[in-house]
């Protein structure tokens, strides 16, 4: 069996650590806002060249308050890529806004700077890039085009935690940036969690009012707020597993390098486009027969996925306002996507029976 992502070899690898981390934070019995969250806030801001760091319940939530606090509401228009997880368009719709679905890029599967400014209106609040699989959207551009419209620029870094685009990591290039810490991500923790970084004093001030119930101080409460905070035990675990992201990252890094040197001539293999420092949350190619390769690799006991079969614009809780929209990038992506497994682990022999067994499923076709 080759799974997709392989949560049991990690934990042995730092099962001492990480035992003694979550017993540490059941003996000191402060599972709300404890001092693993604090310090694992002061770590990953660090580690991100973040001013703040606030840790919330979820990579959903982190968009959610992020977007909030940013002053955005009914009325506001927010342009986002069609290929992402719902997650993404969710929190635009959780405070009032509008979610504008803008194309991708073919090689890159981000969305497509160009088709941005055809896309922005007078009501046009903020973009949302979103670093998919792990690769930097192309944030020159999207900055420039921020900086052109005075638009707010939030980044939805849910698959990127580590990836860097013009030298710095994603997620500090503008108003605030967004990570999820769900289990099979690259930095992931034991149930659900998220991270919000940001640059502005006031900003962090209000996701962290936000995140507890509008409250600032026990029991005054100056907005409607949200029960939205990373537990003490995530935190502890997450502390143990930043300390060897650069390691996990590389090794995602290393499995992808062998996938690409083995499938180039057989599938169409992730194209890097020098935005950045691609750290492989997914490894995804194209293909035309992915019917045929996925039950191939079935049968072998090998799993794939397709992320994502249906763009937004076409999901149906969108589908009516959409009716005319055709993002034709997109639509043919997810037709032809497939995601191989790949975790920092995923020992070499795993690699290549992998592209055998495509090899394999191509040849009988
Ligand atoms: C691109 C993207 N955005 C947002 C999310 C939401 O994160 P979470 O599952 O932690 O709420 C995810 C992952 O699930 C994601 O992949």
């Amino acid at each position: 069996m080759i799974p997709m992502v392989d949560l049991k070899t990690q934990y042995h690898n730092l099962k001492g650590d990480i035992d003694r981390a979550v017993l540490d934070a059941l003996e000191s019995t402060q599972f709300i806002l404890g001092p693993n969250v604090s310090s694992f806030e002061q770590e990953a801001g660090d580690y991100l060249g973040a001013k703040h760091a606030v840790a919330v319940a979820s990579g959903t939530d982190a968009l959610h308050l992020a977007i909030l606090a940013a002053g955005i509401g009914p009325g506001d228009e927010v342009i986002t890529s069609t290929f992402t997880f719902i997650a993404t368009a969710e929190a635009i719709c959780y405070v009032g806004a509008t979610p504008v679905f803008v194309d991708i890029d073919s090689k890159t599967f981000n969305i497509n700077p160009h088709l941005i400014e055809a896309a922005i209106t007078p009501r046009t609040k903020a973009i949302i890039p979103v670093h998919i699989f792990g690769q930097p959207a192309d944030m020159t551009a999207i900055m420039a085009i921020c900086d052109r419209h005075n638009l707010l620029l939030i980044e939805d870094c849910a698959q990127s935690f580590g990836a860097t685009a013009g030298g710095r990591k994603t997620g500090t290039l503008g108003s605030a940036g967004c990570y999820s810490f769900f289990p099979s991500k690259n930095l992931g923790c034991y149930g659900d969690g998220g991270l919000i970084t940001c640059e502005s004093d006031d900003m962090a001030d209000r996701i962290r009012v936000l995140r507890s119930h509008g409250s600032r101080e026990r029991y005054h409460h100056s907005v409607i707020g949200y029960n939205s905070r990373l537990d003490d035990i995530q935190a502890a675990i997450l502390r143990v597993k930043l300390r060897h992201i650069d390691e996990f990252n590389r090794g995602r890094r290393k499995v992808a390098q062998l996938y690409s040197e083995l499938l180039w001539d057989l599938v169409q293999v992730p194209i890097v486009d020098g935005n950045g420092l691609h750290i492989y949350h997914q490894y995804t190619v194209l293909t035309n027969h992915r019917e045929a390769i996925m039950a191939k690799l079935s049968q072998a006991g090998i799993a794939s996925a397709v992320y994502y079969p249906i763009p937004l614009h076409q999901q149906s809780v969108f589908a009516d306002a959409y009716t005319e929209t055709i993002l034709p990038v997109a639509e043919h992506t997810a037709k032809r996507c497939l995601s191989l497994p790949i975790y920092p682990e995923m020992p070499e022999e795993s690699v290549r029976l992998v592209a055998a067994t495509i090899a394999e499923a191509l040849v009988e076709l």
